[in-house]
């Protein structure tokens, strides 16, 4: 069996790892599954791409089609092209897509238009918030995959909701959360550690890169002097994703000194960060499953989530994205009023393991 294993953005490295590991581990006991990397290239930078490689001991990609920046309709146009000539050099018996990036829906479109069956990992979860282009990349994707690996019973049921067969909808957990309980004894402590002097529980992690908190400099400075004035002194480490760093350069200099901003940071750099921090606020979805996994408190600045058994059983609240809902959350926090969370079924670090069995079934 020949599988082509995409990936393009960040938050792709850490769903994509532990399949390669569960690859290559059934490899050595003499299974035969062979598999094409392929890396689109949409992000690029050392600290947004490759520094996970590195890290997280994903092989070299076969394949890197350097697609780099550009529009929505460029990225996707220039990963269509690339990966269908890609195709047509060999195609393989299954293309397995996660996520939810524009490299995830090109890719997908790609490979169907070529007769290729296409597997999504982390499919059938929703937002219903049609203004994010994550929201269409899973809306796209989930219309013409094959088979469905999903993380929630809720995913399963979206997907049954649309008319999806339940022979196509695998129930296997998280691959982000495999990447984490297997990295979590390897977490490193960043420099920055003993620059400010971070002590345990005693600082606020911050990430921000959603279009609608970031690309107003107006709204991101409102929403960044809110988080500063309601989190009484506490050190906020602030590791800036190049989207917003290209706003914010406009006004850093006026920020308070409480908010440290760095580059972004490497996966086993955040997340010691991460497992330390008092609570993390963001705009990410990936990170609120990490910090229901690891127990940390949780404020997300969106309206919505493709991801609610964070809210409905871990440790995350969604705030929406109005800067005065920051101020009453701290005040929770701050008063040790913050839900404990458990962790949502089958996240236990064996879902690539379960992927690999089931596709090893299957009949292509
Ligand atoms: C993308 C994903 C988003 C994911 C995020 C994580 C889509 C639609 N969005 O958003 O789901 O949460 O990645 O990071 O696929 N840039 C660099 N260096 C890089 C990559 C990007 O400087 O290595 C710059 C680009 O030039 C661009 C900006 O960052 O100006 C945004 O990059 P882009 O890939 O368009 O989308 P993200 O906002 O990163």
């Amino acid at each position: 069996m020949f599988l082509d294993l995409i990936v393009g953005a960040r938050p792709n490295f850490m769903k994509i790892a532990p399949i390669i590991r569960e690859i290559e581990r059934r490899g050595d006991q003499g299974n035969t599954i062979k598999y094409r990397l392929v890396h689109t290239g949409q992000h690029y930078d050392r600290n947004m791409s490759g520094s996970f490689f590195e890290e997280l001991g994903i092989p070299e990609p076969h394949v890197n089609l350097n697609i780099g920046s550009g529009t929505q309709a460029e990225q996707t146009s220039g990963i269509m092209t690339g990966y269908e000539k890609l195709l047509m050099q060999q195609k393989p018996d299954l293309c397995i897509v996660v996520g939810d990036v524009t490299s995830t829906m090109a890719c997908a479109i790609a490979a169907k238009k070529l007769l290729v069956k296409v597997a999504h990992v982390e499919g059938g979860i929703r937002s219903d918030d049609m203004t994010m282009p994550e929201e269409i990349n899973r809306i796209v994707t989930d219309s013409i995959t094959d088979y469905f690996f999903t993380t929630s019973e809720t995913a399963n049921a979206n997907l049954r909701r649309n008319g999806v067969s339940n022979d196509r909808i695998f129930f296997v957990g998280n691959t982000m959360i495999d990447t984490l309980l297997f990295a979590r004894n390897r977490f490193r402590k960043p420099s920055l550690w003993d620059e400010l002097d971070l002590k345990d529980r005693n600082y606020i992690v911050l990430t921000l890169h959603r279009p609608n908190n970031v690309d107003d400099p107006v709204n991101l400075r409102w929403l960044l002097d809110e988080i500063i004035n309601s989190s009484k002194g506490l050190p906020i480490i602030f590791p800036v994703h190049p989207r917003t760093r290209k706003i914010i350069n406009s006004f850093s200099e006026s920020l308070s000194s409480t908010v440290s901003m760095a580059d972004p940071l490497g996966y086993l750099e955040f997340n010691y960060l991460v497992e330390r921090s008092l609570a993390v606020i963001t705009d990410s979805g990936g990170i609120t499953e990490e910090t229901t996994v690891m127990g940390v408190p949780c404020m997300t600045l969106r309206d919505s989530t493709e991801r609610p058994e964070t809210v409905t059983m871990g440790t995350n609240e969604l705030l929406g994205t109005n800067p005065d809902a920051i101020a009453p959350a701290m005040q929770k926090l701050l008063s040790d009023q913050w839900k404990k969370g458990s962790i949502p079924p089958l996240w236990d670090g064996h879902t690539s393991e379960r992927i690999i069995e089931i596709i090893s079934k299957l009949s292509l």
